[in-house]
């Protein structure tokens, strides 16, 4: 009722009467108050069309809080006018009533976040943050160089300690069945057998070599049509010699012809590989079983087995990661069940590794089989 009241003009004068209507006092209320209103009424606009392309922008509600304050204000300054000739007193003073509270909403609400825009980066704080970046990434991104430099060098140290390894291993069947003939001079048998012996190695250390190179010069393979139990067979001796005295070996070749077609270097450098891994793995000797047969439908599998350390569950996962290696620094290089590995996925076949702890290892390459009708 009482607001029914205030709506009601009763015999009100309008605000033009107390400017005894003076033409030049009236529009100079009028242009002034209108141009603060237009302009107030503009703010909001712009707040709103920064607020829909800064979605991020946080204090987003006090920015919408503040544009409500100034479109009030804005319409009190257009009520201003209208009672200059209808005497709307009563609607004026509640837009001036909202405005109030408006006004008071926004200054309670910004005090308290005054610590909070103080502490805004400005542009230049977060160009000097920027650059502090970029400078650091490029920092980084040297210092990952070098560390691959410096990698490479550790690899190629590895390298060149794991090949003298090999080679010294091959010497020193050489230099001991050499030492054997000629100590055993008087015994022609005794003599021939040590110096084939010596002469075997020799053309092992000659197929090494030779590997190297193709490895240097990532020489195209020489796939030819092998049976594996002639390559395994005449290999097994060199490898018996490779495992040592102490170490028995058991050797199974399938009966029937096993035809792969593989580079047979690269077959031969995995097999001893994988006798060099058998030794290293039984250091008191033990049995070396080297099997082949026919395997699946279309397939051969050549397995070394032997009863040395075995490899727990860590190791055995990593095992034929290039480098990967539990062996001191000059006695492996952690090459070995990787080129096995390259040579069996590249020859189309796989690489399986069976192996516990203090159970022994057994590695079978599988193969695909070369029918003889193909
Ligand atoms: N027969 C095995 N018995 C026990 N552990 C083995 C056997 N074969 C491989 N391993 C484990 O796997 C690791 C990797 O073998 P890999 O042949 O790739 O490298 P390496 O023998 O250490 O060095 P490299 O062969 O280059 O001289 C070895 O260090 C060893 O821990
Ligand atoms: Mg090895």
């Amino acid at each position: 009722m009482r607001l029914f009241q205030l709506l009601n003009m009763r015999g009100l004068a309008p605000h033009g009467y107390c400017l005894l209507w003076d033409p030049l006092l009236v529009w100079l209320h009028v242009v002034a108050d209108a141009i603060i209103g237009l302009s107030y009424f503009s703010i909001p606009v712009v707040l709103a069309v920064f607020l829909a392309r800064r979605r991020d922008v946080e204090f987003g509600w006090l920015i919408a809080l503040f544009a409500v304050f100034i479109t009030a204000c804005g319409t009190t300054h257009f009520m201003s006018i209208l009672v200059l000739w209808v005497p709307a007193y009563g609607i004026e003073g509640l837009i001036k009533a909202l405005t109030a509270v408006a006004s008071v909403l926004t200054a309670a609400a910004m005090w308290p976040l005054l610590p909070k825009l103080i502490a805004l980066p400005s542009p230049r704080q977060l160009q000097q943050v920027n650059e502090a970046l970029q400078l650091e990434a490029t920092e980084r991104a040297r210092t990952e160089e070098q560390l691959r430099q410096s990698q490479k060098l550790d690899a190629i140290g590895q390298l060149t300690g794991g090949i003298a390894h090999d080679f010294n291993n091959i010497l020193a069947i050489i230099v001991g069945n050499v030492d054997r003939a000629m100590r055993g001079i008087d015994n022609p048998d005794r003599a021939l057998g040590a110096l084939a012996n010596a002469m075997e190695a020799s053309q092992r250390a000659a197929g090494l070599t030779e590997q190297l190179l193709a490895f240097a010069r990532k020489q195209p393979m020489e796939v030819q049509t092998h049976d594996l139990n002639i390559v395994v067979g005449e290999l097994a001796k060199l490898m018996a010699l490779t495992v040592g005295t102490q170490a028995e070996l058991d050797l199974r070749l399938a009966e029937e012809a096993l035809l792969v077609d593989v580079d047979r270097n690269q077959l031969e450098a995995a097999l001893i590989n994988l006798a060099v891994n058998a030794r290293d793995a039984m250091p008191d000797g033990g049995r070396l079983t080297i099997s082949t047969a026919a395997a699946g439908p279309g397939e051969v599998v050549v397995r070394v087995a032997d009863t040395g350390t075995g490899m727990d569950a860590k190791t055995l996962e990593r095992a034929t990661e290039p480098f990967y290696t539990t062996k001191p620094v000059g006695r492996g290089t952690g090459l070995g069940l990787s080129q096995v590995y390259g040579f069996a996925t590249q020859a189309g076949g796989r690489l399986d590794i069976a192996s516990e702890p203090g159970e022994g290892t057994v590695v079978a390459i599988t193969l695909r089989r070369r029918q003889h009708d193909q």
